[in-house]
């Protein structure tokens, strides 16, 4: 099951807001349902919200034949949501190849081929190192969803999960609920109920707790965007894991595709967090019209990561290696990196 994909066409994505009480699969025809369906969170996650900006290109690109409209359509893409880099940049990158319908299609799809390759070889490349790292029978925690959900296939983080537990590394994974939307509960405990892995979730706050009381080995998670410095950009949540894993010692792993690191932008001060407004924490819990802030992400300073793995490289420290020496500097042993 692709997550997002381009049939007879369409875009046509599993909405994510109706799992897991039903899976179900929306045609969408223009660049507005494509647009709304991003803003609803019906299609999410980094590496799909890049799928999906470029094949909105597409769409953009057959329903509109002059320069000005199209343009209109691919700025509406490219600013739907404006935390994760992949949904501007997939964009940015089928649209370099308007007005030809063809072209854009055909990028689109590159992109969402290279998304499926980077979910392999992330897979292995985390296993491997979280095995070095914390050697068999290894307790992850994990926050939000970043299984196949929000890539096409596979997943980022998730997919470390599904490889580990494929080579009987994995003693236990803890998904941490991802207050307000849910999607560590509603979507990563539907991901790993599909593969047959045995999980139980937690609230987000207990995340520390656990970790201080010795039942997480490592925390595993994903990314929205990795800035230049090493800053880690992910779903609200993945600062206080961050925390809890340095005042437990241990390690602390971001597994995101190259697609999601960002050099253009210095750190994580300089990223627009997006704020989803009162009405998804107010809820029915609050009195109605009770104020809230609701940031969508957090940044976790690179000093609190204890390793990004890519599909290409792991590192620790800054993304654009301005910390490395040139040559054979990785502070992470790269004899055992396979890259
Ligand atoms: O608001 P969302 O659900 O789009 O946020 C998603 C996350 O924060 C994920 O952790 C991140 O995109 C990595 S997905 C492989």
């Amino acid at each position: 099951m692709r997550t997002i994909d381009w049939i007879d066409g369409a875009v046509v994505i599993v909405d994510q807001t109706r799992l897991p009480a039903e899976i179900v699969y929306l045609r969408l025809e223009t660049v507005e349902e494509l647009v709304d369906a991003i803003q609803r969170l019906a299609v999410r996650g980094a590496p799909a919200l890049g799928v999906a900006g470029a094949l909105g290109v597409a769409l953009a690109a057959r329903q509109h034949s002059g320069a000005e409209p199209r343009a209109r359509a691919v700025h509406l893409l490219q600013t739907a949501r404006p935390t994760a880099v992949n949904l501007a940049r997939g964009a940015r990158r089928a649209a370099a190849l308007l007005p030809s319908f063809d072209a854009v299609l055909q990028e689109a799809l590159r992109i969402r081929d290279e998304e499926i390759a980077s979910s392999a070889a992330m897979a292995w490349r985390g296993a491997d190192l979280v095995e070095r790292l914390c050697g068999p029978g290894v307790r992850l925690l994990t926050h939000c969803n970043t299984g196949g959900l929000a890539t096409v296939v596979d997943g980022t983080a998730l997919a470390v999960v599904f490889e580990l537990y494929r080579r009987g590394s994995l003693g236990g994974v803890i998904a941490s609920e991802t207050r307000p939307l849910l999607q560590g509960a509603r979507l990563t405990t539907w991901e790993l109920a599909q593969a047959g892995i045995p999980h139980r979730l937690a609230v987000d706050s207990a995340g520390p707790f656990l970790m201080a009381r010795a039942e997480v080995d490592a925390v595993i998670l994903g990314a929205d965007r990795i800035c230049a410095n090493g800053d880690v950009v992910n779903k609200i949540g993945t600062y206080a894991h961050a925390l809890g894993a340095r005042a437990a010692g241990i390690p602390f792993i971001c597994v995101a595709p190259e697609s999601t690191v960002d050099l253009s932008t210095a750190s994580g001060a300089d990223v627009e967090i997006e704020d989803r407004g009162a009405a998804e924490v107010v809820g029915a819990a609050a009195p109605a019209g009770t104020p809230a802030v609701n940031p969508a992400f957090d940044v976790t300073p690179a000093g609190l990561v204890t390793a990004v793995v890519t599909d290409e490289r792991v590192f620790s420290g800054r993304a654009d290696g301005a910390d490395r020496p040139a040559v054979g500097g990785d502070r992470l042993d790269p004899a055992a990196d396979p890259a």
